[in-house]
């Protein structure tokens, strides 16, 4: 018999659908009095400098805490740490030594998992260091890191960490080309990679996608773990001299390697993420300010202990992956899980599975994998034991009312708060949420800004908005510690893309909100520029347009993005043939391959409209506007700066346009 398990949330008495902790959670949790906010923004600098003591051991304090010089700040400016020393040794001279870091489940169900205490991660991290050393990488430079859902990731990160080496990790289902043109931007030394994985059950070739991406890079050598070996029946190509086998190099490795000692603002990592232009930016993120928004964030949003076991299923690709599923849970000594494979292999209750064979107690997925989860229906759900879920939490993109009650009462038992965190690439760390103690949580509200960050909702004009007013989402200084400092080598483009809508003191985020109620909570509405959440992946349009126009049939295309039931949205490409080119079927599948190959699967067009012209302003600027009200059904509105207004019509024919309310 199962006990009765506890119920850490219970109703607002006045308003449906409101939930606070109850008495047992507000117990249990690290903070559960709502006075940290008044005492937060009392003094942001002060606060943050309290925590960073408390949170970080740090080999020599800082001199000034927070120096800003718009539209550039720092913070604990002068000391001096290592973010791989506050994840793994200073647990490894404790108790903890030998407890569970890590546990490994593998895509395919009869395959054993592992688990990684934090000694054994300590050696392994420790040998991966010197590794990297014999093979020339020092403090400053750039590694590559390639890889799948295994142990092997974190150790190559933590290992980079260690030596202050930055390393720049690229999604493993992003194409060869991608990776080629973040390495290219990064001017990477070395590159970490793997033989393959598994996905939905077939075996991804990993390293011949990474070969194309070496390709006329300035990347010397390559270290492949072999996750699949020979009996997966893959061809792996090894360079002699360049190529070396992961596990070969570790059985050499010298067994210590000492913390570098590291600048609060030396670079710790860059994460390429998609802008509104073809170009992603390399997004810089900083040893000391991470650390520490990284620790308390992870150690307060989900109120981690020592006894629970926290489960985010982001990919490592990611700046959830990095904070989450790495520098978070590591530095507050918690055990968590990684899972390699797809949510619903072999059966749409995998990620049920999991949840009951290790008793996870923390759990964070994104709403794209809620929504897909519904729709396999409850039973799935039913079938296992989720007593031990104490939290759930959702990332990436706006979570819709009724995917929030499904996951909330189905895979919550109605028990557990929803932690709905709104946060970016670029800020490291989440920074809007409802914390576990205090509430409230309320569906589709992300909550309050993070005790000591400040944030202001602005009209088109600049001016602060009532409640219920949509606008702006900004952030106001000081800014949040583990904010990113600037966009690699191109400091221009952040003060153009993030410090010039409302001026040099203002961080635009680039999202639409509104406050929701008297207590200040926050309502996210999504991206208000270029930018689409595919599936919770961030695409610029202008990044599929690029692809799309590398093939040879194409004159230009424009790619807008249309919601979707499961993925949130979904990119729709309308195409414009070059002369002696007629529309296919098989065309339409040769754009798709293509933009597989440029990007990779997840920015394939969900729909390719072949088209005869686009609408445009006099200056040659292609209207999508026009082409998002036309796939949408909205009023297309003033069409008088058009150059050619006649394209409306067609194109109106073209997607089927009905007009609401006609
Ligand atoms: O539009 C917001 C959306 O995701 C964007 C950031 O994407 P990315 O850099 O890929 O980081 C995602 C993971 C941190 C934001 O500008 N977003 C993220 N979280 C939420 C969200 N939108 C609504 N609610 C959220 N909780």
């Amino acid at each position: 018999m199962r006990e009765t398990p506890i119920k850490w949330v219970v109703e607002d008495p006045k308003r449906k659908n409101v939930f606070w902790p109850s008495e047992e959670m507000k117990k249990r949790a690290w903070v559960s009095d709502e006075k940290i906010y008044e005492e937060a923004a009392k003094d942001p600098v002060a606060w943050w400098a309290k925590l960073a003591k408390e949170g970080i051991t740090w080999f020599k304090e800082w001199t000034e805490t927070y120096v800003w010089d718009p539209p550039f700040y720092k913070w604990f400016v002068g000391g001096k740490l290592n973010i791989c020393y506050n994840a793994v040794d200073r647990h490894v001279k404790g108790w903890r030594r030998n407890k569970a870091a890590i546990i490994w489940e593998p895509e395919p169900p009869n395959e054993p998992h592992r688990v990684l205490t934090y000694y054994d991660l300590y050696r392994e991290v420790n040998k991966f260091a010197n590794v990297l050393k014999s093979l020339g990488i020092r403090k400053g430079d750039r590694v590559g890191i390639y890889m799948p859902m295994i142990p092997e990731v974190i150790i190559a990160m933590l290992a980079c960490a260690r030596i202050g080496a930055v390393h720049s990790v690229v999604f493993s289902a992003f194409s060869g080309q991608s990776l080629k043109d973040r390495m290219l931007d990064a001017e990477a030394k070395l590159l970490i990679t793997a033989d393959g994985y598994y996905r939905r059950g077939n075996v991804i070739n990993l390293k011949a996608n990474a070969d194309i991406g070496i390709e006329g890079t300035t990347i010397e050598k390559v270290i492949v773990v072999k996750r699949l070996g020979k009996e997966a029946g893959l061809n792996v190509n090894m360079v002699e001299g360049r190529d070396y086998w992961w596990h070969e190099l570790m059985e050499k490795a010298e067994p210590y390697c000492e913390p570098e000692v590291l600048d609060s603002e030396d670079l710790h990592f860059i994460l390429y993420t998609s802008g509104t232009t073809g170009k992603p930016k390399g997004i810089e993120h900083h040893v000391g300010g991470y650390a520490v928004q990284a620790y308390w964030t992870a150690k307060w949003d989900f109120d981690l202990h020592d006894d629970d076991l926290f489960w985010c299923t982001a990919d490592i690709g990611w700046i959830t992956g990095h904070t989450y599923n790495c520098y978070g849970p590591l530095m507050n000594g918690a055990t968590f899980l990684i899972y390699e494979g797809a949510p619903d292999y072999p059966a749409p209750d995998r990620l049920w599975q999991i949840i009951e064979k290790y008793g996870v107690t923390v759990f964070y997925t994104a709403p794209t994998a809620i929504r897909m989860l519904m729709k396999y229906g409850d039973e799935w759900v039913k079938k296992h034991d989720l007593s031990t879920l104490r939290i759930l939490g959702t990332v990436g993109e706006p979570i819709n009312e009724e995917a929030w009650l499904w996951y909330f009462n189905v895979v919550g038992g109605g028990r557990c708060p929803i932690i709905d965190t709104w946060w970016q690439t670029e800020t490291g760390a989440t920074l809007i949420n409802s914390l576990p103690g205090i509430g409230p949580f309320i569906p589709t509200v992300a909550g309050r800004p993070f005790p000591g960050t400040r944030f202001s909702i602005l009209t088109e004009d600049g001016k602060p908005t009532s409640i219920g007013e949509g606008g702006y989402l900004v952030q106001l200084s000081p800014f949040a510690p583990g904010m990113f400092r600037t966009i690699y080598k191109d400091p221009e483009r952040f003060r153009q893309q993030y410090f010039s809508v409302y001026g040099e003191k203002i961080y635009y985020t680039g999202d639409g909100a509104y406050i929701y109620d008297e207590m200040g909570n926050i309502r996210i509405t999504g991206r208000v520029d270029d930018v689409m959440k595919v599936a919770g992946h961030r695409l610029a349009t202008a990044e599929v347009e690029n692809a799309i126009a590398q093939h040879p049939a194409v004159v230009e295309s424009a790619v807008v993005s249309v919601p979707h039931d499961i993925k949130g949205e979904v990119p729709v490409a309308f195409v414009v043939l070059k002369p002696g080119y007629k529309p296919s079927a098989e065309l339409e599948a040769e754009l798709r391959k293509t933009v597989d190959r440029i990007i990779g699967p997840i920015a394939r067009p969900e729909r390719i409209i072949f088209v005869d012209d686009l609408p445009k302003t006099r200056s040659g600027k292609i209207m999508r506007r026009i082409l998002k009200a036309l796939l949408r059904n909205q009023p297309v509105g003033d069409i008088t700066t058009l150059m050619n207004p006649e394209t409306v019509e067609m194109l109106k024919e073209k997607v089927g346009y009905r007009e609401r309310g006609q």
